[in-house]
């Protein structure tokens, strides 16, 4: 008799397990794990933002212009694929407080549906506070409709700019530090978690200007790439000004979670096509984002061919994910070397000078032996070190980067 109830027991608790594990494959066959950052970004994203060209003008005949041109132009191929629409889409919000585009962007679905007809993925802009940084709605408030409705749209990643947070945040928390940043670190994971909740993968781009070491906590509270500095600019000065301060901060960025420099202004006009392809290299020795922010429609040859180095572009999609860091500094020369998959290394000559400058590069710089293979990634040729070292003329505000292999 003991031993029919010991079985009956044993029977009742396998056919509970089996109707556990029978919930637990429907469940996982109706939504699929939300992915990791490293899944989300394992490289840095690539593609193309309005705010650096257009400003507050763009609109969708813009934003379908530059799409179209990521493809033809060759871009996509060259591994960009965000079309990503910054400040100014906003429109007002329903009476159930779901929010609209403006009439800049009459069909923001169909406009994302066209976007990812032609490969490409779409990303949009908001901020934590009321307002964004150029007045329109942000998403203080609504922060789980926002989020429910990118989803619905089809977007894939979201820029989301503190703006007017900040203010809010100063009027709480006054000069208490701790709760600044608890406000802020708040503000981010409410909207990564609101993200996260639609079991849309969207990539999360954080933009609160590099304060409060943003790289110490953003992957923490769900971003995978943030902002280090202030906004750029389509100036030489501003360019290297951001650029050459990313030392130190390489060890912070890894796959899915990146230090973003802020956008590329290659092709506006404001820099030598040199300035550009210094622009470009020290980005991808920083394993930046590489987020194009000129008119895609009307590129120069050049512009196109600085943007899509194909040699340059996987230095900064190198899958290792390491970012690189300034190895030698003297007067207006620096050397900066980033590690890659399979133990090369990419290496950036640069003249920070408003004159030509001969620079040395050692190969014992970067722990390399004398007799590495060295690769001109500009050239888009072999060139050879003597007795470990490598001499070369750099021009006014110009870099030589090289790919340095055992
Ligand atoms: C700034 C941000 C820029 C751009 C702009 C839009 O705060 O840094 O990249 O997004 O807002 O208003």
């Amino acid at each position: 008799m003991k031993m029919k109830t010991v079985s009956s027991a044993v029977l009742r608790r396998f056919a509970a397990l089996g109707v556990i594990l029978l919930c637990a494959s429907t469940l996982s066959a109706q939504k699929r794990p939300y992915p990791t950052a490293a899944q989300l970004a394992p490289t840095p994203p690539m593609g193309w933002n309005s705010w650096n060209h257009f400003a507050g003008k763009v609109d969708e005949a813009d934003v379908r212009a530059a799409a179209k041109a990521m493809v033809t132009s060759g871009m996509a191929a060259a591994g960009y694929k965000y079309i990503v629409i910054d400040d100014t889409w906003e429109g007002q919000r329903d009476a159930q407080g779901f929010i609209h585009p403006n009439s800049k962007f009459p069909d923001m679905p169909g406009l994302i549906a066209y976007v990812h007809s032609l490969g490409l993925k779409f990303g949009i802009y908001s901020s934590p506070g009321p307002r964004t940084c150029a007045g329109y709605p942000g998403s203080y408030g609504h922060e789980q409709q926002d989020a429910e409705t990118y989803a619905k749209w089809g977007v894939d990643y979201l820029k989301y700019d503190l703006c007017s947070y900040g203010e809010i945040i100063h009027k709480a928390a006054g000069d208490d530090l701790a709760k600044n940043l608890a406000m802020q670190k708040a503000a981010y994971e409410k909207m990564h978690k609101a993200l996260e909740s639609t079991g849309r993968p969207i990539v999360f781009s954080m933009c609160q200007y590099g304060t409060d070491s943003v790289w110490k906590w953003g992957a923490g509270v769900g971003g995978n790439l943030w902002r280090t500095t202030g906004d750029i600019n389509d100036t030489y000065r501003r360019m290297a000004a951001i650029g050459f301060n990313q030392a130190g901060l390489a060890k912070f960025a890894g796959p899915g979670h990146w230090n973003d420099p802020d956008m590329l202004e290659v092709g506006n006009g404001g820099m030598t096509d040199e300035e550009y392809r210094t622009h470009m290299s020290l980005w991808a020795i920083l394993a930046a984002p590489l987020i194009a922010g000129n008119d895609l429609s009307a590129m120069t040859p050049v512009t196109l061919s600085i943007l899509t180095n194909r040699e340059v572009v996987a230095v900064d999609q190198d899958r290792l994910g390491k970012e690189g860091d300034r190895v030698w500094q003297q007067g207006p020369l620096q050397i900066w070397a980033k590690p890659l998959a399979g133990g090369a290394e990419a290496v950036g000559l640069f003249n920070t000078s408003y004159n030509p400058h001969i620079v040395t590069f050692k190969l014992s710089m970067i722990g390399f032996p004398a007799g590495a293979h060295l690769r001109d990634l500009w050239k888009h040729e072999d060139v050879q070190a003597t007795n470990g070292e490598y001499t070369v003329e750099l021009p006014r505000h110009g870099v030589v980067m090289l790919k340095v292999t055992r």
